[in-house]
């Protein structure tokens, strides 16, 4: 069983993201905590909480986290994200709200808490790092922590999906990232490198649709906004949810260990690369995904129309 924090800014693959661990019977899922992004916190938090009851999990907790970078006082998501996502995260599709509130502790407390308690865990962040960066920077003993990170974010090997260099992700607060990457912390990236070789088609969403769920046939529409806004053919990218399924699963993907840092300045800005000043030590804490299995990736993400079948 795998002790889990999903840290997310919850548009429509994070949805798809939770929703996968959510159902996997063999994740322990401690709780989610939200962050800007995709959407603001407050609506990727609300996204999450929706996310939850519909996969039959209000046993969750949800925290709120960052509602900005490291670098600057404010936030409103990009018009690329709105887009992609709609303007409520969702695809523009109105998932019933949930019953249920965020929990009055911040995000980036619950992360320090739960890592406090306990090394045998693995945060997921699908999002901008910024909570995980807040809560090294408020317990900066954490660095020695012996759980896992895997972050869904960068690219080493194919170009950036905001600019030539930066993945998105990456790109909202690279300041966060490099906290993130240089922190001692055993840290696996599963950037656009892998992401992009695995896909959810259109296939999928038939499928889910046919189920006659409401839950099914909203995420049926979800799915189909974004195949529409990000490729535009038959399918789409699996971003968010690779990156859990590296946390369980990562003899699934090829990792190339490297000490791995993130540019900051011009061009390059929110670059992830390997850092030359580290580049003799022998064992480094972090590596990239570079190859995947993505039959195996597509294979456990059936686990969702499965559920929607069985509450059919
Ligand atoms: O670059 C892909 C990432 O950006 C995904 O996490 C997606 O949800 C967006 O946040
Ligand atoms: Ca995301």
């Amino acid at each position: 069983m795998l002790n889990l924090i999903l840290d997310l800014d919850t548009g429509v693959d994070d949805s798809i993201a939770l929703s996968y661990a959510a159902l996997n019977p063999e994740v322990n899922l401690l709780g989610v905590t939200g962050t800007f992004g995709n959407v603001t916190t407050d609506m990727g938090a609300r996204n999450a909480l929706a996310v939850l009851a519909m996969m039959g999990r209000s046993d969750v907790p949800v925290f709120e986290g960052a509602y900005h970078s490291l670098t600057t006082e404010s936030f409103s998501p990009h018009d690329v994200s709105v887009r992609i996502h709609g303007r409520n995260g969702t695809g523009n599709v109105v998932f019933p709200a949930a019953e249920r509130s965020v929990e009055k502790e911040a995000a980036s407390d619950f992360l320090i808490r739960m890592m406090r308690q306990n090394e045998d865990m693995v945060i997921v962040t699908t999002g901008p790092s910024t909570n995980l960066a807040s809560a090294l920077m408020k317990a900066p003993e954490l660095s020695s922590w012996k759980g896992r990170v895997v972050i869904m974010g960068g690219a080493l090997t194919v170009r950036g999906n905001v600019s030539h260099f930066a993945e998105a992700n990456i790109s909202q607060d690279p300041e966060a990232a490099k906290i993130v990457f240089e922190s001692g912390l055993d840290v696996t990236m599963v950037g656009l490198d892998v992401t992009m070789r695995s896909r959810l088609r259109k296939s999928d969403a038939q499928a889910w649709r046919a189920t006659g769920t409401e839950a099914g046939k909203a995420f049926a529409g979800m799915l189909e906004h974004y195949i529409l806004n990000t490729i535009g053919g038959d399918d789409t990218y699996v971003h968010d949810p690779s990156a859990v399924v590296c946390a369980l699963h990562p003899e699934y993907f090829s990792l190339l260990p490297l000490a791995l840092t993130v540019e900051l300045d011009g061009a390059d800005r929110g670059r992830t690369v390997g850092d030359e000043s580290r580049i003799l030590e022998k064992a480094p804490k972090t590596r990239a995904a570079v190859n995947v299995d993505s039959g195996k990736v597509e294979k456990e993400l059936k686990i969702i129309g499965e559920y929607f079948t069985r509450i059919s």
